[in-house]
């Protein structure tokens, strides 16, 4: 397949069939994403791979508390607004649990180029802040991320980025370290990515034209 072939097949896929992914396309899936580039060559990543359905389980459970969390306090001001969140939040719960695997993403911090010398020369701490706006650790990870889904679909996968929970990640990253053991120094959640076969005819929205994006001076 040409690159662009599977870079203009990808979509986000929220409905899977029930079908496995041996677990051999995981590793070519992660194989592809290791590959990407980084800053500093810092490959900043680790991936988790989970077929547990019980352990998927969990997980949505402990988001569903987080949501109740946060919707409950919201009552409390706005009973509308808690209402909405509610319906929302259920959505980031469920995407992936028709999906046969669900990768975790870790990634560690990366200084950015300037930040130590800033640090050195007592610059303002908004340079700094700045420096991690552009956050080059994040954009390693992004990158990392669209190899797997482009390898994903390639391979005739589909995959959905999940961040939306994200304000879950602490409780999530307690239930992978209790029930699995997993743990690294260092390490924090930054995505799920829901994968498995895709269901047919799914869609996507619309793409902004390339002259929205792009100028190009000479
Ligand atoms: C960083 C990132 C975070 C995303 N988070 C979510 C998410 O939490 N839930 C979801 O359903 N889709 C999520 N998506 C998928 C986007 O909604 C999707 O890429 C976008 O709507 C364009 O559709 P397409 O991927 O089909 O082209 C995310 C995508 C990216 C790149």
């Amino acid at each position: 397949m040409e690159v662009i072939q599977a870079i203009q097949n990808r979509q986000s896929v929220r409905k899977f069939k029930s079908q496995d992914v041996p677990d051999s396309d995981i590793k070519k899936l992660i194989e592809a994403a290791g590959l990407a580039p980084s800053g500093k060559n810092s490959q900043n990543w680790y991936f988790v791979a989970i077929k547990n359905h019980e352990l998927l389980q969990k997980i949505a459970n402990v988001i569903k508390e987080k949501n109740e969390q946060i919707a409950k306090k919201m009552d409390e001001l706005d009973e509308e607004k808690a209402l909405r969140f509610r319906k929302f939040a259920k959505n980031f719960t469920l995407f992936y649990l028709n999906a046969p695997v669900l990768i975790l993403t870790y990634a560690k911090d990366y200084f950015p180029s300037g930040f130590y010398e800033y640090h050195l020369i007592d610059a303002p701490r908004h340079l700094s802040d700045k420096l991690f706006q552009r956050n080059p650790g994040m954009q390693n990870i992004g990158a990392a991320l669209e190899n797997l889904t482009l390898r994903a679909n390639e391979l005739g996968y589909g995959t959905c980025w999940l961040t939306s929970q994200n304000y879950a990640a602490d409780e999530i990253e307690t239930v992978i370290k209790n029930e699995i053991g997993f743990e690294k120094e260092g390490y924090y959640l930054t995505t799920m990515m829901a994968l498995g076969v895709p269901e047919d005819n799914l869609k996507s929205p619309r793409k902004k034209d390339v002259e929205e994006i792009y100028t190009l001076i000479k």
